[in-house]
């Protein structure tokens, strides 16, 4: 199953495996949280297509899937908090109850203003799932309910996460050798 290493990773920071145990470990958790009833998984494109696709196929409670796709206005390596959608989600959500699905929170401005339009649709109750968090690049608090890892703040790529629109589709979590950036 598992694949070649592209010569462009320097290091493997979060192996395939402990992404999955920590998914398996995350959709207990919610499982718990939400019994009884069903969730609507708001992913947010593209980086979140690999955390919902594993973790709605690790939960027990019943599901659906609505996608967002926004742009932030700045520089495209950080973010301003001022946000537009690009891709609003298809369904109305009141009443529902919504999980968004990130695979990283770094400045956390995206997920703020998210939590704020998702919570003025009326929905039933909003919560947010996350792989990735990196607490050091934290410009706003965002209340993240479920997070995987909270990682250092350095550049990674894989699982969801690119560079130049690479390496998203990698297994794992990893560094990028310094000559990539430089090429
Ligand atoms: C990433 C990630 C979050 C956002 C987090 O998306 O998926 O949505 O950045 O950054 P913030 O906490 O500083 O707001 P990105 O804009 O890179 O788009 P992508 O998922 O399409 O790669």
């Amino acid at each position: 199953m598992s694949r070649a290493v592209p010569p462009e990773i320097a290091e493997i920071l979060i192996s395939e495996q402990e992404i999955q145990d920590k998914i398996a470990v995350m959709a207990k958790a919610i499982d718990e949280d939400y019994c009884g009833k069903e969730i609507l998984l708001v992913g947010v494109l593209k980086g979140a297509v690999m955390v919902m696709a594993d973790l709605a196929r690790a939960l027990e409670t019943p599901v659906s899937m609505e996608f967002m796709a926004v742009s932030s206005y700045g520089s495209s390596t950080s973010s301003s908090g001022v946000v537009r959608i690009l891709k609003d989600l298809d369904r109305e959500i009141s009443d529902r109850h919504v999980l968004v699905v990130e695979d990283v929170i770094d400045s956390g401005l995206t997920l703020n203003w998210l939590l704020r339009n998702m919570r003025s649709r009326g929905p039933a109750s909003v919560e947010v799932c996350a792989l990735l968090r990196k607490p050091e690049a934290a410009k706003v608090d965002v209340p993240v309910k479920y997070v995987g890892f909270d990682i250092a703040s350095e550049f990674v790529v894989g699982y969801g996460l690119d560079y130049a629109e690479r390496y998203r589709d990698l297994p794992f979590v990893g560094r990028l050798k310094p000559e990539v950036y430089a090429g």
